[in-house]
């Protein structure tokens, strides 16, 4: 976010700040490697006592990020409607659960696109993970493949590709933007089919970036900017995280998009979010031209309607995902619950219907599940854990959803999250009308 000048930058500065995030940090740094020799820090588990639901990791998220990248990570667009709405929705639904049902080992485990999940989540791209912790992309991944789930690499991230998918045991999906336009992207296409990534993630709900009024507030495009002058204002706060600017520092700095390479130019500079996105956005007409490059299965994602739904298994996609990019483009939106319904009667089980938005708890999970849903991908419930505690973080943040997931299914008398359907649930009578 903020490259030191030159008399911030020597070893005594840097020692002074890591001293000063020992103290204040609520867990321990230490340096470890990992794929292809990244360095960056692991931290000690997280205490399970201290941190029992997303929302505990969301609060250590807050206290160790600057104002500018918890708000980017944690805000929505314009009133933020759409971001409440996603997790609102979910008390919408109540359980009906079966009584006095002895339920011995309950099965949590999933197929999505033919790879077996532990339990039924998976990882969402989430964009500039690497200034949330150094561990970033690389963290998230290997913390996912750890818990014996997926992970998806947003477009917009700091580590290589080939670096993200060597640090997984589990199965890796590259999510695509057209940032750098085709050029860039047939390069990305052609490294990650190499490096073994098992899935292209269309993500088609950005034809511009939404309006994210916390980042112009917190000076997000000013920060990411080269004007020293233009960042005086914001720097206080930054000053006021020495835990994260230390990381931030070792970490070289302001990542440059490592897998948007533009032939002859390298790897693009980060840039402001809404500049990224503008132009970025993949069309149906660009989807066939990707699958012409792509043989493996193509997810849509970012699909709200069952008209959309039904084009994207006309254009081939394998899955698709009812999303509404966490309530970060358009608000006003249905929250994705409230979609998903119209999205899986549409699609006729031709393809697997996959949702996020708003998931926070494991029950969130299986409501998901109960109305039609393979699996969910959980953005910012994992992403807070990365914040906070890197890959421990995100570990701490699978493990509470997992367990949630086992413990409710158990309650409502069922053997399995495959058993679950909308026998198990009552949703309101609006809902039916769509
Ligand atoms: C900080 C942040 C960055 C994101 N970046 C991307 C991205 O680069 N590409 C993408 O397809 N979706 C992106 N998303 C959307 C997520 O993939 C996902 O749809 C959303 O986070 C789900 O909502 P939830 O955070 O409530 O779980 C981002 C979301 C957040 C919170």
């Amino acid at each position: 976010m903020v490259t030191p000048p030159h008399e911030c930058k020597p070893e005594n500065v840097q020692r002074e700040l890591i001293r000063k995030a020992k103290k204040t940090e609520p867990v321990q740094l230490f340096p470890v490697d990992l794929a292809h020799g990244q360095h960056y820090h692991r931290q000690h588990a997280v205490n399970s006592s201290r941190v029992i639901n997303i929302e505990d990791l969301r609060r250590l998220a807050q206290r160790r990020l600057p104002k500018s990248v918890f708000d980017y990570l944690d805000g929505g667009a314009e009133d933020e409607l759409t971001l409440a709405e996603n997790c609102r929705a979910f008390h919408d639904v109540l359980f009906r659960p079966r009584s006095a049902v002895a339920v011995g080992d309950c099965e949590l485990k999933t197929r999505v696109l033919s790879h077996e999940l532990s339990f039924p989540a998976m990882l969402a791209p989430v964009g500039y993970s690497r200034l949330m912790h150094p561990g970033g992309e690389v963290a998230a991944a290997h913390a996912a493949g750890e818990a014996g789930t997926g992970y998806i690499l947003s477009t917009i991230s700091g580590h290589k590709l080939e670096n993200v998918k060597a640090g997984s045991r589990g199965p890796v999906w590259y999510q695509l933007y057209l940032l750098g336009g085709r050029e860039a992207a047939e390069g990305a296409i052609d490294r990650a089919r190499r490096a073994g990534f098992s899935a292209l993630v269309i993500t088609v709900d950005t034809p511009v970036a939404g309006l994210r009024e916390r980042d112009p507030r917190n000076g997000m495009k000013e920060l990411l900017g080269t004007s020293w002058f233009a960042r005086i204002p914001y720097v206080p706060n930054i000053l006021a995280h020495p835990g994260w600017l230390a990381s931030f520092l070792l970490d070289g700095g302001v990542p440059k998009l490592e897998n948007v390479v533009t032939p002859g130019k390298g790897a693009m500079e980060l840039v402001d979010v809404s500049a990224a996105l503008a132009s970025a956005t993949v069309t149906w007409e660009d989807l066939r031209w990707i699958r012409e490059l792509w043989s493996g299965p193509i997810v849509v994602k970012g699909l709200l309607t069952g008209d959309d739904a039904r084009r994207a298994v006309d254009e081939g996609a394998a899955a698709v995902v009812v999303s509404n990019h966490g309530g970060r483009q358009l608000d006003s939106v249905f929250p994705t619950l409230r979609a998903l319904p119209e999205v899986v009667a549409a699609v006729k089980g031709q393809v697997e219907v996959l949702m996020d938005g708003g998931v926070r708890r494991g029950s969130d999970i299986v409501k998901a599940l109960c109305l039609g849903a393979r699996a969910v991908l959980v953005g910012r419930a994992y992403a807070y854990g990365l914040a906070a505690a890197g890959p421990a973080g995100v570990a701490r943040a699978l493990e509470i959803l997992r367990s949630d997931v086992e413990r409710t299914v158990r309650l409502l008398g069922c053997p399995s999250v495959a058993a679950l359907d909308r026998s198990y649930v009552e949703v309101p009578p609006a809902w039916s009308a769509h």
